[in-house]
């Protein structure tokens, strides 16, 4: 019998980002919101581990790092050490978020994997235990297995739900070529040498979450890595002058990029925004309202 895993798309509504810390890793103040683009990951009994992948036509087959440093498999023999059991396993992964698009698509992936390997080896692993080994994973992981919107600090990997009862429309636009996310640090440390220790507060876009006021909502979104993405892929900035031309009440990088989200005001809204950017030649155009769940078994 095989178990699926649904987990989705994340994109920052906040990003504030701190001076680089000691570890290497940038402390951050940030809202996290699980948006409807997913991933979807079985995993069936089987002797060894292994990995299959299918992509949406949108996903180039070759960006999808495989080989057993592949996310999913590292989520699965972290869980098996914590457990002391072998890591076995037949694992698919169907993917539909974009690669190394600023979407944590592979935290996604390991998110799903986290639960996927506990339901089929039937650990019960606390949910304290699953975050931990979600953090060591990487900083959004744990964001990933919560899902809905969320606050995020640390460095990204501490995180609280918050109240949020939009149902928001976004348009995201992933780029053809990925950006890697320690690069846009590296950018980002370059051009704010004079960075402040203290990551600049989320406080006003939880204000505006709040409100349910999609106009609101725009003005406050905020990114410190989108001066970084942009410096790095300057047509991320025509799209984003494009896409709010075209209705939409705000574009965004999302976290490190180079995919670009649009805030819109309603379900019309995004779908006239999508539309103008495909006549404009982008040939990938997704649509999703947010929030949605976090990693969770399909029945
Ligand atoms: O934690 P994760 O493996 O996702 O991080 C990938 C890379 O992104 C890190 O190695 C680091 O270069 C950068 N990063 C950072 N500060 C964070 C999160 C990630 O500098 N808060």
């Amino acid at each position: 019998m095989n178990t699926t895993v649904r987990a989705a798309a994340k994109i920052n509504l906040h990003l504030g980002v701190g001076r680089v810390r000691e570890d290497g890793f940038h402390p951050l103040d940030t809202v996290y919101q699980a948006i409807g683009i997913h991933d979807d990951l079985s995993l069936a009994a089987a002797d060894d581990l292994t990995l299959a992948t299918r992509v949406a036509d949108h996903i180039d087959p070759a960006d999808v790092p495989d080989g057993p440093d592949n996310i999913v498999l590292r989520a699965a023999r972290l869980l098996a050490s914590h457990a002391g059991r072998p890591a076995t396993g037949a694992f698919e992964v169907r993917k539909d978020i974009p690669v190394a698009g600023g979407m944590a698509g592979g935290s996604a992936d390991a998110a799903a994997a986290l639960v996927a390997c506990d339901r089929l080896w039937g650990l019960g692993t606390s949910d304290d235990d699953l975050l931990a080994l979600a953090a060591e994973l990487g900083s959004d992981i744990p964001f990933s297995l919560v899902g809905g919107t969320a606050r995020g600090v640390g460095r990204g990997e501490l995180v609280t739900p918050v109240d949020d009862r939009g149902a928001w429309w976004w348009v995201a636009v992933p780029a053809a070529e990925g950006l890697s996310t320690p690069a846009v640090y590296r950018h980002f440390d370059t051009m704010r040498p004079d960075a402040p220790e203290v990551p600049a507060s989320a406080d006003a876009l939880l204000a505006a979450l709040a409100s349910g006021e999609p106009v609101r909502l725009a003005r406050a979104l905020h990114n410190d890595l989108q001066e970084p993405a942009i410096d790095l892929r300057p047509e991320l900035g025509d799209l984003i002058t494009l896409g709010e031309a075209e209705g939409a009440l705000r574009g965004i990088v999302s976290g490190s990029g180079p995919t670009v989200v649009f805030l819109c005001d309603s379900a019309d809204g995004a779908r006239e925004t999508a539309a103008g950017l495909a006549g404009a030649g982008h040939d990938v155009v997704l649509t999703a309202t947010g929030p949605v769940a976090g990693a969770h078994l399909l029945a």
